[in-house]
Parts: structure tokens; C-alpha cells; sequence
């Protein structure tokens, strides 16, 4: 099975996790894609849909959905999110679409937050993939020296700007043994916005597809 399979398994299993009137809170990438691809298929259990995403938003009307603010919508039930990342205590690197800081808020919103990644995401130790930072662009050099401080190595992502107007600073090389003090330290630097570690708030429950089926995981 390809990435590409695994990755529409586990959104076909997150499918099963939407009850009758659920606010459903829908993420960014290439999983969450598939994910959209099948939610008119039980349009009739979705109560109101909240997007993570300029991008999840357009294909979301394209399949006639009606996308509601955050604000309209209070609190979510579940949210569905793919990730770049996952360690066994359902902790995130996310961001690898640069949608990180809506899609944070999204998690935190909602009752439930179920992952949904294929194999290859699931790793020891967060920090093989580059972290994703999003960064006030009049702060980005200072940001990136605090992090060259951090013994990380800070690329900005070429000429790219979030939904909100901001850059993403992609830092490679950072060990991540505890993401939760990480998480905290790097959003106490001045001009971060958001950082792509979900460690507060993270899953819970992950969709784990692999060769032989979708392997359910909780914090
Ligand atoms: C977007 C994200 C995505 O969830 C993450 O990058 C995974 O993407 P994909 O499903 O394409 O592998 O955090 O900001």
C-alpha cells in the first residue's frame, strides 16, 4: 500500500467517528483531503463544519458545504486533523501545510481531536521533521536568531505567506525529548506567533494506517 492509500484509510475511519449533529472541525493537507473527498457521504450526521484552512474551506463549498466561523459555531465536537509528526503520547508536530496556528485553535476548541496519518509519521522522538513556525514578519529575524541560539537551523519557507499574513520559519535539526516545555519556551519568544508542536493539546486518538489496517491509539 502507498502513502497515498494509507493516508485515505485513515481518514475513511475517522468517517466512522461522526455521530448524528455533530460540529465538525475540519484540518489542512493531503489526508484531510481525502477526508472531504467523503464527508457528503454523511452529510446528514454533520450539524455545521469549521475549516482549519483558506484551502479545506474552498474544497469543502466545492462539495457544498457551508463553512461556519468559529465564532458562529462555540465549541467544536470533533476535530480532524492529519499531522507531520506523532509520538506515542499522541504529541504533534504539525504545520507541514502551514495552517498550524488556525489549526491549533481548532484543537483546542474541540471536545474530540482525532489524528489521522499514515505509518510513517508515528516516530520515537518529535523533531526529525523540520518544525514549522509561524512568525510576525517584522519579528522574523530576531526569531530566527533565537532559535540558531536553540542549536536549531531556522529556514524560512520560500515565499510563502499563511491565511493570516505571516511567515513560516521551518527549523530543522531541533531534538525534541520534551515537547511540551519546548512548545512553551519557543511561543515565549516575541514575534511567534504559533509553533507546530502540539503537545498541551494533543490528539486524542490517533488513526494509525499501515499495510495490515488502521491501528487505533490513545493518549
Ligand atoms: C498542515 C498540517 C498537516 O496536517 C500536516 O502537514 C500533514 O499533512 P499531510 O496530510 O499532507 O501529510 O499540519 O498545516
Amino acid at each position: 500500500m502507498d502513502a497515498s492509500e494509507k493516508k485515505r484509510s485513515a481518514a475513511q475511519a475517522a468517517i466512522e467517528f461522526i455521530e448524528p449533529g455533530t460540529v465538525l472541525g475540519v484540518g489542512t493537507g493531503s489526508t484531510v483531503n481525502f477526508l472531504i473527498e467523503m464527508l457528503p457521504d454523511v452529510r446528514d450526521r454533520i450539524d455545521s463544519v469549521v475549516s482549519s484552512s483558506k484551502a479545506s474551506t474552498a474544497l469543502l463549498r466545492e462539495r457544498g458545504f457551508e463553512v461556519r466561523t468559529l465564532n458562529e459555531t462555540g465549541e467544536i465536537d470533533l476535530y480532524i486533523d492529519g499531522a507531520d509528526e506523532s509520538n506515542k503520547h499522541l504529541q504533534l508536530i504539525k504545520g507541514g501545510g502551514g495552517a498550524l496556528t488556525r489549526e491549533k485553535v481548532l484543537a483546542a476548541a474541540a471536545r474530540r481531536f482525532i489524528c489521522i496519518v499514515d505509518d510513517s509519521k508515528l516516530v520515537g522522538m518529535l523533531g526529525s521533521f523540520p518544525l514549522p513556525i509561524e512568525v510576525l514578519p517584522m519579528a522574523q529575524e530576531m526569531v530566527a536568531r533565537r532559535l540558531l541560539k536553540m542549536r536549531g537551523q531556522p529556514i524560512w519557507r520560500d515565499s510563502f505567506i499563511t491565511d493570516n499574513g505571516n511567515h513560516i520559519l521551518d527549523v530543522h535539526d531541533l531534538q525534541i525529548p520534551n515537547p511540551l516545555e519546548m512548545e512553551a519556551r519557543i511561543n515565549r519568544i516575541p514575534g511567534v506567533v504559533t509553533v507546530g508542536i502540539f503537545a498541551d493539546r494533543p490528539a486524542d486518538i490517533l488513526l494509525v494506517a499501515s499495510d495490515t489496517g488502521v491501528r487505533e491509539m490513545r493518549a
